[in-house]
């Protein structure tokens, strides 16, 4: 990864750095976790929505989430920040409808701005988004309900453009052909300022799902049945400011459970919903890792050898997709031979290569990864080559004999807020490095 560490973009304004990772010490402390990625990505571009001042808490401190601010910036928003997670949006005075290219290729979240420029402008022209690549990723399910509203939605030169007819926005009917996440909440976005009633069928039931519906409605929204598999929206004339909080983040959690039953030790995961967490659970139990619940926190305690399991990801509440490579890390040490099954992406296996470097035996056909668990892994060089393999690839740097090198690490500082200091606090043996020196820079401790 390259990092800009001066205002002078000359060559010698960035620096390269990765992870290096050194194996074999166990965890044992607490983590705080963050706010929700994947409702905070939603939420930010809905405020486009809100006539007023949206103070939005818990909010992670993360690439993405930056990148949405300057965007929004950038159309003429209004953002204050108050320590590192609490944030003022005032998109009020906002005029530019049109997102700066050059940013919205870089997040693949980015289209929730088509939902909400669309419902707040009448049209949007949005850079087809980027973001992590397991394959194709269409959007003909998210374009389908804006359909079902009436607008009229081409993809030009990159671009999809979309409008609404003359009379605005008016409600539809929409039966996704697939459980989309990215598809239910932009229709919802899309859906809340316009005339009459919209409902989506198949909804997709993610907990960042309820968070998007909450979080409109304390706007002043009118949002039903949001974690079922059919959503309505009451389409209301304008939304007022207020206070949210997003939740935090079950996947964001489950990384630091995976990271604990596969290195060993005990640690205290804080500021968790413990129901969001019940599909990683089961499966950790079924290895034989203890997890106790309780309130607001989970205590992961892994000892000895871990034991084989079958995975399959689906929608929730089914197993994640985006645990798949930390859980696959897991099995990778397991005893006996396990089998993954990726039921959401066509190809989300790109970290097994890496994973092979260090040692592990796994084949993949298809959807369908074979995992023979090994002894022990080896550190080497490897890719993070997308957000939550990158966090896989550390977990297995800390499980390995010796040094892992992570490069591409800003896939990981997409999505996880204070990777390294969090993983230090825990007792990790972990730093960025910058290369070709080798100069140890960035571990800030958890906050
Ligand atoms: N799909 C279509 N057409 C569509 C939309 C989706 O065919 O119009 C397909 C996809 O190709 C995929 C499946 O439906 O096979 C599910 O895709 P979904 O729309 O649910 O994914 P997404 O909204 O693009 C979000 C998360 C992903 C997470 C998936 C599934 C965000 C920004 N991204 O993506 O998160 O894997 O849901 O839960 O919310 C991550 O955080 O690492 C990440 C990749």
């Amino acid at each position: 990864m390259l990092r800009k560490v001066s205002d002078d973009a000359t060559k010698e304004g960035y620096i390269l750095i990765k992870y290096i990772v050194q194996g074999g010490t166990k965890l044992s402390g607490s983590v705080t976790i963050s706010g929700a990625k994947n409702a905070a990505v939603a939420i930010l571009p809905a405020t486009l929505l809100v006539s007023g001042p949206c103070r939005i808490e818990n909010v992670p401190d993360i690439s993405d989430v930056r990148l949405l601010l300057e965007i929004l910036r950038d159309m003429g928003a209004e953002i204050h920040r108050y320590g590192r997670n609490t944030l003022e949006i005032d998109c009020s005075h906002v005029r530019n409808a049109t997102a700066p290219i050059e940013l919205v290729r870089r997040i693949r979240a980015s289209y929730y701005l088509i939902g909400a420029e669309l419902g707040r402008f009448g049209h949007a022209r949005v850079a087809m988004p980027g973001g992590c690549n397991f394959g194709v990723r269409p959007i003909d399910q998210h374009i389908k309900g804006f359909e079902a509203m009436g607008a009229n939605v081409e993809q030009e030169g990159g671009y999809v453009c979309a409008d609404a007819p003359t009379e605005g926005l008016g409600g539809g009917h929409v039966y996704l052909d697939i459980v989309s996440v990215g598809a239910t909440m932009n229709i919802m976005i899309a859906a809340v300022l316009a005339e009459g009633r919209t409902i989506i069928e198949n909804a997709a039931r993610e907990p960042h799902i309820v968070d998007l519906a909450n979080f409109l409605n304390s706007m002043g929204a009118d949002v039903r049945g949001a974690g079922t598999d059919t959503i309505k929206v009451n389409g209301v004339e304008q939304l007022h400011g207020g206070t949210y909080t997003i939740i935090p983040d079950q996947i964001e959690a489950g990384t630091y459970m995976a990271a604990t039953a596969a290195v060993g030790g005990e640690v205290l995961i804080k500021n968790v919903i413990p129901k969001h967490l019940d599909c990683i659970t089961a499966k950790l139990r079924e290895m034989g890792v203890t997890v106790e619940e309780y309130g607001e926190s989970v205590l992961v305690r892994s000892t000895g050898r871990l034991r084989r399991a079958n995975v399959k990801t689906q929608p929730y509440p089914g197993f994640p997709t985006d645990m798949q490579p930390q859980i696959g890390v897991a099995l990778a040490v397991a005893e006996g031979t396990s089998v993954i099954t990726e039921g959401v992406w066509d190809h989300r296996y790109k970290y097994i290569n890496e994973l092979r470097k260090m040692g592990a035996a796994v084949t993949v056909d298809g959807r369908v990864a074979v995992v023979e668990g090994v002894e022990t892994l080896r550190g080497a060089s490897v890719d993070a080559c997308d957000l939550r393999a990158g966090a896989a690839m550390v977990i297995a740097g800390l499980c390995a004999r010796g040094v892992t090198l992570v490069e591409d690490i800003q896939f990981i500082e997409r999505g996880y807020e204070n990777f390294v200091g969090k993983l230090r606090l825990l007792g990790a043996d972990i730093r960025i490095i910058d290369e070709p020196d080798g100069t140890e820079r960035g571990t800030a401790a958890a906050g």
